[in-house]
């Protein structure tokens, strides 16, 4: 039945109007105001169809008698609706406006579905907690210095005017990005200036943005195999074609037939330290790249997102900084050099870019973040930002060394460390009866969360069985007996 008929009599009149209603209205403490619930109402009844447009609502004195409501409540309500343009006031009274109701199930209607790359994006394990044990890409939380992050903070806030509320330029906060240039220049040997470096929300904003700016959907686009998930996922975010391109000892694989054959718009690579499987691109394979890249017109997109920690040789300088106008935009992080809630991240453009891009940037960008910016910046220039990254070296290359030992002595099945000799984690490989993940669920019951390394392959192969270990978040003195608790769940994992 619709009431959209005012009925004549009182008694029916009152009937209709908790009809209407649904129920009569509450009038306990905690219930809304009788105009909130009186507005929800009607408004409920017009999407639901059951008051339809054009159809004339009772006079306010009415209806105010017949719910034992005040008449300004009944008026408030209609005064509501009317300016969120359900009711429609004129000389006689109040109408129900013409609307177009949402479909109901009795109406033909198409059920809006998400989009076809929602299922490219979706992951085939949850996450492990973040404090979990040998969880890799966590950096050491316990060991920020937390109290002197307080105080920058706090005296970037005191400085703070009521400018800095407001949204700020897209690209960051100027400060912020020219201590990031000044640090790259001589940490990682990046060469750019203050206005090449655009402010991101970590690293996955920065791969998504390299997206979004340089390709167009089914552009192909070659990632390394394995490799890094999120990168896989901002791929897909552009509907791009990805290829997985092998890396062996030396890092990603790229013949000349492959240029020729399924040349790329976009390449995504970690030259410094492989994700997850460890090696170091070598220089001729860099200047390779770098070269077919401009052959090509293809981009390539170094992500850098753990180079600051060194632990063994020299420091192996950035492909972005190798030849003059590399054709590589240059991803970095503060997601391990400070720690991963901070969100944020970097993206250096190529000069070439610069033109090009600064009004597409400014439409995508809102800036935000301030403070923790200005507040950034001042860590880096007082140069208490180093201090944290020598401490964190030390204290990484110490896990590092201690987890491999552990391994060696208590890792009782056959395995290959592979590289790692930066960063936070160590990769594993197992051999194929040993299967990775069903180790790791194991393992997740011992408060343990390394990650399966066949987990980060698009198409797997025999070698992409073992495990990707953290240490950055562990202590030390756990290593030994973790490390024995694991070998045990992988042998009970074959059955052995
Ligand atoms: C290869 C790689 N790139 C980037 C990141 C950091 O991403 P974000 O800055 O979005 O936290 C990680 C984190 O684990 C990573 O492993």
């Amino acid at each position: 039945m619709t009431l959209d008929m005012l009925p004549q009599s009182r008694t029916r009149f009152d009937d209709w109007a908790q009809t209407l209603l649904d129920a009569p209205l509450a009038r306990d403490g905690d219930a809304p105001s009788l105009q909130r619930q009186l507005h929800t109402r009607l408004r409920m009844a017009i999407l639901g169809g059951r008051l339809l447009p054009g159809s004339r609502l009772p006079g306010t004195r009415a209806l105010a008698q017949s719910l034992g409501i005040s008449r300004n409540t009944v008026t408030s309500a209609y005064e509501q609706l009317a300016a969120e343009g359900f009711l429609h006031p004129d000389r006689q009274g109040t109408k129900v406006a013409a609307l177009s109701r949402p479909a109901t199930p009795a109406r033909k209607a198409h059920a809006p579905v998400a989009a076809d790359r929602v299922t490219r994006l979706q992951r085939s394990r949850p996450r492990g907690d973040s404090t979990a044990a040998l969880r890799p890409g966590i950096p050491a939380l316990s060991h920020f210095p937390l109290a002197a992050w307080r105080r920058t903070l706090d005296r970037t806030l005191r400085h703070a005017g009521p400018a800095t509320l407001g949204y700020g330029a897209p690209a960051g906060e100027p400060a912020l990005r020219a201590s990031i240039a000044r640090h790259l220049a001589i940490a990682r040997g990046v060469r750019c200036e203050a206005d090449q470096v655009i402010i991101t929300e970590g690293a996955q904003e920065a791969l998504s943005l390299c997206v979004r700016l340089l390709s167009n959907p089914g552009d192909t686009a070659w990632i390394e195999e394995p490799g890094y998930r999120g990168a896989r996922a901002a791929m897909h975010g552009g509907d791009l074609r990805i290829l997985p391109m092998r890396v062996d000892a030396d890092g990603i694989v790229a013949t000349r037939e492959d240029w020729r054959t399924q040349p790329p718009r976009l390449v995504y690579a970690t030259p410094s330290h492989q994700y997850p499987a460890g090696a170091v691109l070598t220089i001729a394979r860099r200047l390779a790249l770098i070269d077919a890249a401009r052959t090509h017109g293809a981009w390539i997109i170094e992500d850098d997102y753990d180079s600051e920690f060194r632990h063994a040789g020299e420091p192996i300088v950035a492909m972005q900084g190798l030849v003059e106008d590399a054709p590589v935009l240059y991803v970095g992080t503060f997601s391990k050099t400070m720690f991963p809630a901070l969100r944020l991240g970097f993206i250096v453009l190529p000069q070439a870019l610069m033109v090009d891009m600064a009004q597409p940037l400014s439409e995508l960008l809102r800036g935000g973040h301030r403070h923790e910016q200005l507040a950034l910046a001042e860590f880096i220039e007082s140069g208490q930002f180093a201090r944290h990254l020598g401490r964190m070296r030390r204290l990484y290359r110490e896990r590092q060394l201690g987890l491999r030992e552990a391994l060696g002595l208590h890792l009782d099945v056959p395995h290959e460390i592979l590289g790692g000799h930066s960063g936070l984690h160590l990769t594993v490989r197992l051999p194929a009866a040993y299967p990775d993940e069903r180790i790791a669920t194991d393992a997740r019951q011992h408060g343990m969360a390394p990650d399966p390394l066949s987990g980060f392959a698009m198409c797997r192969g025999v070698e992409d069985n073992g495990l990707v270990l953290g240490y950055g978040n562990t202590s030390a003195e756990l290593f030994e007996p973790l490390v024995r608790r694991l070998s045990q769940v992988a042998r009970e994992a074959t059955g052995t």
